[in-house]
């Protein structure tokens, strides 16, 4: 073998052993660069006569012509490898099927939300929304919780710069929305002609230093508030009760309202249900916390407690979702599990 046909099969060599285009156009300088083999050859052609000059030029020529050759070809070879990866990485399947996309639906704690508004507008109640950072007067002493009271104790929170805080309940409302209702019928109270009772439920999030299988430091509460000239505890009884029916859809359901203590409320009461039938039945289980409000409560409306009475009760929408899904892990709505969640869908 000449030693040209020896340079085209080192060329060839090379150029299958180039992975990419820019290793192929730096082995294509090896030898045909301006310092490239062939270049070095054509070089050497000087010292030569003027007959071994021509045949010697062509035999070298055609070797530059076939690594040329080579050279291409392995281009077009990395092209054609390149497109083929390409069209291989963006394969689009037209018969797979589609709807990959899935549909998203409201958290079951938003469904449980919902459905209280819907119950207790049927019976006229409107709907307030109130701040999560509370003033410690709204979030305690409105309420009749002064500073050193020992309930505040049961009540732990996130503080907030200047004196601020997370809200703990969403009693506050109580207090925020009368004080604005009292404001928009001032004129008419003043005249002796008194205002339209205040009846509102605040649903909304609220938090405390608290953390397990039922407690969260972030948890939803609905306030309820129902103000009037002769609003007493029967009405309490009537409007809780037909709520919890409708809300569980069970006429049987039974209620019991267990003396308790708040400071916001004289005489209070915590709301206890029983299911007749299923999983949970024959037990009782805490959904409420409610009371005639106190007077201090009601001045501190700006109302004259010998006037307007009325009362109020707290309870927990994600308690009650649990209650109705039959979920026994609160942490569990607040985890972001698609899979938990989808089911509610
Ligand atoms: N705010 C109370 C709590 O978070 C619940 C409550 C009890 C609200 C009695 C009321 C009420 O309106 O009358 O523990």
């Amino acid at each position: 073998m000449n030693e040209l046909d020896s340079l085209v099969q080192q060329a060839q060599a090379l150029f299958t052993q180039c992975g990419s285009a820019a290793e192929l156009e730096n082995a294509k300088a090896q030898f045909l660069g301006k310092s490239g083999r062939i270049s070095e050859l054509m070089k050497g052609l000087s010292q030569l006569d003027l007959e071994a000059k021509k045949t010697q030029g062509a035999v070298i020529n055609a070797a530059k012509q076939s690594i040329e050759h080579l050279l291409n070809a392995r281009r077009q070879a990395l092209a054609d490898a390149e497109l083929n990866r390409q069209l291989q990485a963006e394969k689009l399947d037209v018969s797979l099927p589609s709807g990959l996309r899935t549909q998203g639906g409201l958290h079951p704690v938003s469904l449980s939300l919902e459905r209280i508004e819907l119950i207790f507008a049927s019976m006229g109640f409107s709907v307030a929304q109130g701040p999560e950072i509370e003033t410690d007067w709204f979030n305690f002493t409105a309420l009749n919780t002064p500073q050193d009271h020992p309930a505040r104790s049961m009540h732990d929170t996130f503080y907030v710069e200047g004196g601020h805080l997370l809200r703990t309940h969403t009693s506050p409302m109580q207090i925020r929305h009368a004080m604005a209702h009292v404001q928009q019928h001032q004129q008419s109270i003043a005249a002796g002609k008194g205002m339209p009772e205040i009846r509102v439920i605040a649903p909304g999030r609220t938090y405390r230093v608290d953390s397990d299988a039922t407690h969260s430091p972030m948890f939803h509460q609905c306030e309820g508030l129902w103000i009037g000239e002769n609003i007493s505890f029967k009405d309490l009884k009537v409007v809780f009760t037909d709520f919890c029916k409708t809300f569980f859809e069970n006429e049987d359901l039974v209620l019991r309202f267990r003396p308790s203590f708040f400071p916001f409320t004289e005489p209070s009461a915590e709301i206890d249900i029983q299911f007749p039938s299923g999983p949970l039945a024959g037990r009782w289980l805490e959904v409420a916390g409610s009371g005639q409000v106190h007077p201090n409560v009601v001045r501190n409306m700006g109302l004259d407690p010998e006037h307007y009475i009325g009362f109020a009760f707290g309870m927990g929408p994600d308690r009650l979702t649990m209650l109705r899904y039959g979920v026994n892990d609160l942490r569990l709505f607040f985890d972001g599990d698609i899979r938990f969640l989808s089911q509610f869908r």
